[in-house]
């Protein structure tokens, strides 16, 4: 049979070997619980002086068995909190990781910049639809059916009907919101209405079957239109010179008009500029359609082209801002390359 000594050697070799505090509880059962090993040591026969020996040698037992028990458990608690601090570990002398702040792409920030400039000199900005209606695209602007103008752009047609059993398309230049603006505002215009002159920018994306380096599918426009009593083509040519100054923060600019074909103006005009400095000094550069709104236009505006008349224009957004800034490659723009973006914020 084994002695005291014996059963508590046994039990603290047994509490150093639980690794987890489940079998220390354990252990603790098989020395201390009511079963235990202990238990059967507990003194129940002989004289009084014996009895005391022996209780005494019980209790000296039971009590290094206790001990090395409690000492075992805070051991068991200590490491566990050791483990979840050194997993949870902060270096707090790490550097932080910010938020990366995005940028604007060059051709929204050309896009910000045309809408301000405009503003400044008395210009409403409007916006429309990107699916529009074959009247609004083609033939309110005096582009009819079977017209060969048409093939001027090549169109991306939408599996939708308009009202007239027409297929819906995406719009292939912005120039139908000359049209949805006009018809807006030519009531007022006719009646003189305070701020009623039709005078408007309308930038946006637009849509033709057409990639390559200077191309692509989607891009954008802002198109312009002033028409009153009095709107010439010196108009058009002090406003938009003024513009092109303002957007290349050059003065010294030079400024043609070339003749050119569009079916909703009458003249029509190409507008180039040729800078008289920096690499692309010397160069014409074309910038905008142009032209002078076409009486039928006008009509379809809802006004008497007897009466009111003006100019409207249409510029590539990408082709301005890849001469602001130098870009070789319209490419570039949609091809989500950071390093490209990342020169523009
Ligand atoms: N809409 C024409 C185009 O996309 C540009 C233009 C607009 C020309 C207004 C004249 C007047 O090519």
């Amino acid at each position: 049979m084994q002695d005291l000594d014996g059963i508590v050697a046994k039990a603290l070799a047994d509490f150093a070997a639980s690794a987890d505090p489940a079998s220390l509880e354990n252990a603790k059962a098989r020395y201390l619980g009511k079963s235990g090993e202990l238990n059967a040591f507990r003194p129940s026969s002989g004289t009084p002086e014996e009895r005391k020996a022996a209780g005494a040698a019980f209790n000296a037992a039971k009590q290094k068995i206790e001990q090395a028990l409690e000492a075992r458990r805070g051991a068991l608690a200590d490491a566990k909190l050791n483990e979840r601090l050194a997993a949870e570990a902060l270096d707090v002398t790490l550097p932080g990781r910010g938020r990366g702040s995005g940028g604007l792409h060059p051709v929204i920030r050309t896009w910000q910049r045309i809408e301000a400039i405009w503003r400044s000199i008395g210009f409403d900005v409007a916006d429309g639809p990107e699916i529009e209606t074959d009247w609004y695209n083609f033939t309110a602007l005096n582009n009819p059916e079977n017209h060969p103008a048409r093939s001027m752009q090549d169109t991306f047609y939408v599996d939708l009907k308009d009202e007239q059993g027409l297929p819906l398309l995406l719009r292939t230049h912005t120039s139908p919101m000359q049209v949805r603006y006009a018809r807006m505002h030519a009531e007022k215009l006719r009646q003189k209405a305070e701020w009623a002159a039709i005078k408007v920018i309308a930038p946006g994306r637009t849509y033709r079957v057409d990639s390559d380096a200077t191309h692509s599918p989607m891009f954008h426009q802002v198109e312009g239109l002033w028409i009153d009593e009095d709107i010439s083509f010196a108009d058009l040519k002090g406003t938009y010179t003024e513009f092109l100054r303002r957007f290349f923060e050059i003065d010294d600019l030079e400024v043609r008009f070339r003749p050119s074909f569009f079916p909703f103006t009458e003249p029509s005009a190409e507008i180039d500029m040729m800078f008289k400095s920096g690499t692309l000094k010397g160069r014409w550069l074309e910038i905008s359609g142009s032209g002078q709104v076409h009486p039928t236009v006008v009509r379809n505006f809802g006004l008497d082209p007897e009466k009111y008349i003006g100019f409207a224009f249409g510029s590539g957004l990408e082709r301005l801002t890849m001469l602001r800034y130098g870009i070789e490659d319209l490419r570039l723009f949609f091809d989500d390359d950071l390093r490209f973006l990342e020169q523009f914020s």
